[in-house]
């Protein structure tokens, strides 16, 4: 008795402990005023919310991307947002791009930063020392400490240049440095160009890129820019200072390879590329006139019907193989149903064979049984001793009695 009632006290005690503890306000008290242990915290943190305007410094990752483009049409992309009104016809974008880095080039040149031509830049080097009109990326590079310098001493440069002709074009340049420069690995992919160079009077731009050697200690001499081209440092340098556009400029030492790399061969001798021909006399690649346009298109369609016949007939050859095997297989399924049911058929003949046997045997049985028992009825006391059938026992216990069933057991 006493027993059971301690055990009802500690039940009382306990029922009285858990709902102590399952009280919300309890809870919520002494978890806020600090004094609770470990497990009577929530559970999961409230987030700890990010101030406006706050931005995570160590890495790449969460950076958002630093230059916009308003986008739209592929053409879109190459205005900054802050500066664009538009997009430009030819000539208009053409002349913007020709002083965009002659006084690119100059501003770099009179104050003593090293930067080279990079991409379709200086593949239009190659072909003659200017841009390829139909490329509206102009691209350039500088090494990861020219970078660095740039940021800190020459970011947010406004340059203001006119140009020598008659009238002069007067604009206003800005070298806009990526804050995410300073990141060297790729990051996000949000921000592989490091800085611009921007005409502020409709936004078109040079996409200035750093190299670095980003692997010291097992790719030493490797450079590489974040959109994942690399150099040897034996490609890059010495620089050879040359002349682009009329202004002084500088390309890598190993300029032949770096383009073979990047555009293979055929760059360097197609002289037939998006509407411009190269004309070798006046080493320029010239618009085509619109004939020379309409038969491009001419020849092109015919070779695209070539290309579409040829395509309805590898789909014909290949729907014709796909029957071809679909029946394969449809005559080796029926195959196999076939020899499924001829084994299936087989096994029931045999078991019902099997079964036959058996059922002669236990008739056979039977038979012999019956045999026997008309015998004996037919001579009763001629069997009595060496038998040792059941019903002839018990036919002879009732006759010869307990006596005999002695007898016969010894
Ligand atoms: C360059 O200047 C712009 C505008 O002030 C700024 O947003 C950017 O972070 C600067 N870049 C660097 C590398 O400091």
């Amino acid at each position: 008795m006493r027993s059971i009632q301690t055990i009802i006290i500690l039940l009382t005690f306990l029922c009285f402990l858990i709902d102590a503890a399952t009280i919300p306000e309890e809870h919520r008290k002494r978890s806020s005023d600090g004094t609770s242990g470990k497990t009577l915290e929530p559970r999961g943190k409230p987030r700890r919310q990010r101030k406006p305007g706050h931005r995570r410094k160590k890495k790449d990752e969460g950076m958002p991307k630093y230059f916009h483009e308003p986008g739209g049409t592929q053409l879109g992309n190459h205005y900054d947002s802050r500066y664009h009104h538009g997009i430009q016809d030819y000539a208009d974008r053409k002349d913007t791009q020709l002083h965009l880095l002659r006084a690119y080039l100059t501003f770099f040149n009179v104050n003593h930063i090293e930067t080279w031509l990079a991409h379709g830049t200086l593949l239009g080097w190659w072909w003659n020392g200017k841009m390829l009109p139909w490329d509206w990326d102009i691209d350039t590079q500088v090494s990861g400490s020219t970078l660095k310098y740039l940021g800190d001493r020459w970011n947010g440069t406004h340059y203001d240049y006119v140009s020598p002709d008659d009238p002069p074009v007067k604009r206003t340049y800005l070298l806009d440095v990526n804050p995410a420069s300073i990141e060297r690995e790729r990051g996000n992919g949000n921000n592989i160009i490091d800085a611009r160079w921007i005409d502020t009077s409709n936004g078109l731009y040079i996409d200035i890129t750093g190299l670095s050697e980003t692997h010291p200690d097992d790719q030493p001499g490797v450079w590489a820019c974040k959109n994942y081209h690399r150099y040897h440092t034996t490609d890059l340098y010495p620089m050879r200072e040359t002349m682009y556009e009329g202004v002084i400029a500088k390309v890598p030492y190993a300029y032949d390879r770096i383009l073979t790399q990047e555009y293979n061969e055929r760059a360097l001798v197609l002289t037939d590329y998006q509407g411009h021909r190269w004309d070798p006399v006046v080493k320029e690649w010239l618009p085509k006139s619109e004939e020379e346009l309409e038969e491009d298109r001419k020849e092109k369609e015919a070779a695209d019907q070539i290309k579409e016949a040829q395509k309805k007939r590898e789909e014909a050859k290949k729907e014709e193989a796909d029957k071809k095997q679909e029946a394969e297989k449809e005559k080796k399924l029926r195959e196999q149903e076939r020899k499924d049911k001829e084994k299936a058929e087989k096994e029931k003949e045999r078991a019902d064979k099997k079964a036959e046997v058996q059922r002669l045997k236990a008739q056979q049985i039977l038979m012999r049984e019956k045999s026997k028992k008309a015998k004996e009825v037919e001579q009763p006391k001629n069997s009595v001793k060496g038998s040792n059938h059941n019903n002839v026992d018990a036919q002879h216990k009732a006759k010869a009695g307990e006596q005999w069933n002695g007898e016969a057991r010894v």
